[in-house]
């Protein structure tokens, strides 16, 4: 068989006809899209020419994408052995690709109007869809690796190259849990969690559009009032987000990059903070959406936000140089509010949020 390329993934043999591949993966092509020092931003130079040897775990090959189920399923095994990949195109994808797609997409139950959610700009993000679907090589799940222990270390993201995923509902996933419910690769809330209280954000002054739940209006209002007081007024990107459309903006990323690397950068429905209805993506009023920024966080309202967010209940749920703790990339414009205390106590202990939360699960 010749070789295939697909995306940077690199197909350069099928064994016997039993879909037992042997993959290179590319490094992408532009990783410093938030930071000149690249922080947050771990070289994938390992993973070039990643060989995956599948002798004696060959999986059959379903078609499309592997999806995530609400029965805690182990998707990814924490060892050396990269995942198994297939060859099976994907269906096209529910949108086109992340930009394009919070574009295109509505959001059936939260914001009124799509909001970017995308990533800042390593390549030209396709803008429009493409005649041909975009051929994606998708892992199959290896149901090896062990649940999380609660009580025990904070669970790895990543065995090795390796990303180690489950489907396990969060301990705390009560709508009264929202400042204790922990999200990453692994615990995820339920496709039917909808907060009841939500409401949009513009009566707090903030601009954009968008909703998040009642509790969190009152904290975000004053830290909206407190950064245009500072000369660095604030605007939402994106807050709530529904199961089914995060599931529509990670789609787009695996069109886009491809599986393993959206899981670098967007959350698996279900697995995401939006969905708690309190976090948001927040951006500079009037500037470009905060990923399109090399790093947000430089900027006068970045800076800003990360000095003072805690003050008000928020918290940056990703800071740079921490995605083996948090599992994915840095993204300084993503804050949760988890109230003023909580935040004081995380601040002072100089933690990430997972790191945190995680004694307490
Ligand atoms: N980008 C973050 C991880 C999310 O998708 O929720
Ligand atoms: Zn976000």
């Amino acid at each position: 068989m010749a070789p295939v390329t697909l995306g940077r993934l690199r197909i350069a043999a099928v064994n016997g006809g039993q879909r037992k591949v042997v993959v290179s993966v590319r490094p992408r092509a532009l990783h410093s899209r938030r930071s000149p020092t690249g922080l947050g931003r771990p070289s994938l130079a390992p993973l070039a020419l990643l060989l995956v040897a599948v002798a004696g775990c060959a999986i059959p090959v379903a078609a499309g994408n592997p999806a995530p189920t609400a029965t805690p399923t182990l998707l990814a095994a924490p060892s050396a052995t990269a995942p198994v990949l297939s060859t099976a195109p994907m269906p096209p994808p529910a949108t086109p690709g992340p930009d394009s797609a919070r574009v295109a997409t509505p959001e059936p139950t939260g914001t009124p109007t799509p909001t970017p959610v995308s990533r800042p700009k390593r390549t030209p993000a396709p803008r429009v869809p493409v005649a041909t679907p975009h051929p994606v090589a998708t892992p199959t799940p290896v149901p090896t690796a062990p649940p999380p222990v609660l009580g025990g270390p904070l669970p790895v993201c990543r065995a090795g190259a390796v990303p180690v995923l489950s489907d396990v509902i969060t301990p705390h996933h009560g709508y009264a849990d929202w400042a204790l419910t922990m999200l990453d690769t692994r615990y995820a809330l339920p496709a039917s969690y909808v907060p009841p209280d939500l409401e949009p954000v513009s009566p707090t002054g903030l601009a954009g559009s968008g909703q998040l739940r009642a509790l969190v209006m009152p904290d975000l209002k004053e830290m909206v009032q407190a950064a245009k007081a500072a000369g660095t007024p604030l605007q939402v990107f994106s807050a709530y987000r529904s199961y089914a459309y995060q599931a529509s903006v990670f789609d787009g990323w695996v069109a886009r990059d491809g599986w393993t690397a959206a899981l670098d950068a967007s959350a698996r429905p279900g697995h995401s903070e939006h969905q708690l209805g309190t976090a948001m993506d927040v951006g500079s009023l009037g500037g470009p959406a905060p990923w399109n920024v090399r790093d947000w966080a430089t900027t006068k309202a970045g800076a800003w936000m990360a000095a003072n967010a805690w003050h008000y209940g928020w918290v940056m749920s990703y800071p740079a140089g921490s995605m083996a703790l948090t599992c994915y990339e840095y993204e300084p414009w993503h804050y949760r509010y988890v109230g003023r205390a909580a935040a004081a106590a995380l601040h002072a202990s100089g933690e990430t949020l997972r790191q945190w939360l995680w004694p307490q699960q």
